[in-house]
């Protein structure tokens, strides 16, 4: 049967063709060639319908047969040009990139925990402006102009003399007294400036936590109940309170508390400089005339009020020895309070 034998001839040059390819366009070129639409086997199989009948089934299996003997041929054969895989870009064996988990700041964390302290004593939580008059920040806590006691406090003044950066967090109190019918029982967080020269052991920003209750009947007692109950949660139940007679504008009369040094235990150390104890914040009974600027009747109202500083009892709490950790931001010493 001359068509078996074109396809075997066909088969032949085919296999000739592609054992000789030299590369994949090339052996995609001699696919297509014998085996595309218009190739050779093709054309035998849609002529079939032109050979006798007996001759229809052999010459169409054998061209069939042909052709998946070819596709076999070129796969073969393609595996050949099989462009290596490129090589990974990733690297397992290079360490990971390191991820942290952001943390509040400590001064932050210190803030709350005082903070969350008084709530638990039914005060409420008021903030002013740290850019502050000289009214709120001296007037109205009678420090009269030039009296000396403004020299305690050493001012960053801002353009005029009549504005400053605050001083203190107490100046938030006439805010609120100004504003609010007693009783009222309030703290006042927040940040405060100070030309004070940097060193290990001051800072020209620190914070404070200021606090005051007003209402009928306020006494020294109530005074001192607060601050122990405070230093008790915050610092724990061993600390013990020692009250000292000082001197502030606003208050009269004033103390600035102590608690024994809870690092040797008040039997003195390096760091309450062989004290036994340590200074952590003012208070007393605020001034009638605080009050009376406030428009309330100060016959009628007592109220008591203190003040404590945040970074000191801070680094005393968590170890730390310079204040100025607290604002350098240096990671390392970030991440060790997350
Ligand atoms: N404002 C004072 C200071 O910065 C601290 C202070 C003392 C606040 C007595 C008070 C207070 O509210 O009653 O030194």
């Amino acid at each position: 049967m001359a068509a078996l034998d074109d396809i075997k001839k066909i088969l032949a040059e085919a296999h000739t063709a592609i054992d000789a390819a030299s590369s994949r366009k090339e052996l995609d070129q001699i696919s297509i060639r014998y085996l595309g639409r218009k190739g050779p086997l093709t054309a035998i199989l849609k002529s079939l319908k032109d050979l006798p009948i007996d001759q229809r089934k052999t010459v169409g299996a054998a061209a069939n047969n042909g052709r998946r003997e070819l596709e076999e041929a070129v796969k073969n054969v393609s595996d050949r040009f099989q462009t290596p895989r490129k090589k990974s870009s990733v690297d397992p064996t290079l360490p990971g990139i390191e991820r942290h988990v952001g943390a509040v700041h400590i001064i932050t964390q210190t803030i709350a925990d005082m903070c969350r302290s008084f709530y638990g004593m039914g005060f409420s939580v008021a903030y002013g402006p740290e850019v502050e008059s000289d009214h709120y920040n001296f007037e109205a806590l009678n420090f009269p102009p030039d009296h000396p006691a403004r020299d305690m406090q050493d001012t960053f003044y801002i353009e005029s003399d009549r504005i400053v950066l605050r001083t203190h967090t107490t100046p938030v109190q006439p805010r609120v007294l100004e504003k609010t019918e007693p009783p009222v029982k309030v703290i006042m967080p927040g940040r405060c400036y100070r030309n004070e020269e940097i060193s290990a052991r001051s800072h020209c920003v620190f914070h404070q936590v200021d606090g005051f209750m007003v209402d009928e009947g306020v006494t020294l007692a109530d005074l001192k109940a607060t601050l122990v109950a405070f230093c008790h949660d915050f610092f724990g139940r061993e600390a013990k309170l020692r009250f000292r007679p000082s001197y502030f504008p606003f208050t009269e009369p004033s103390a600035e508390v102590d608690i024994s040094c809870f690092l040797c235990g008040g039997k003195g150390c390096r760091v309450c400089k062989h004290t036994g104890w340590l200074e952590i914040l003012g208070s007393g009974m605020i001034d009638p005339n605080v009050l009376d600027a406030c428009g309330l009747d100060s016959e009628k109202y007592t109220g008591y009020a203190f003040g404590i500083g945040v970074e000191r009892p801070a680094m005393l709490k968590y170890g730390i020895n310079d204040i100025r950790l607290f604002y350098e931001n240096d990671i390392r010493f970030l991440r060790q309070f997350g």
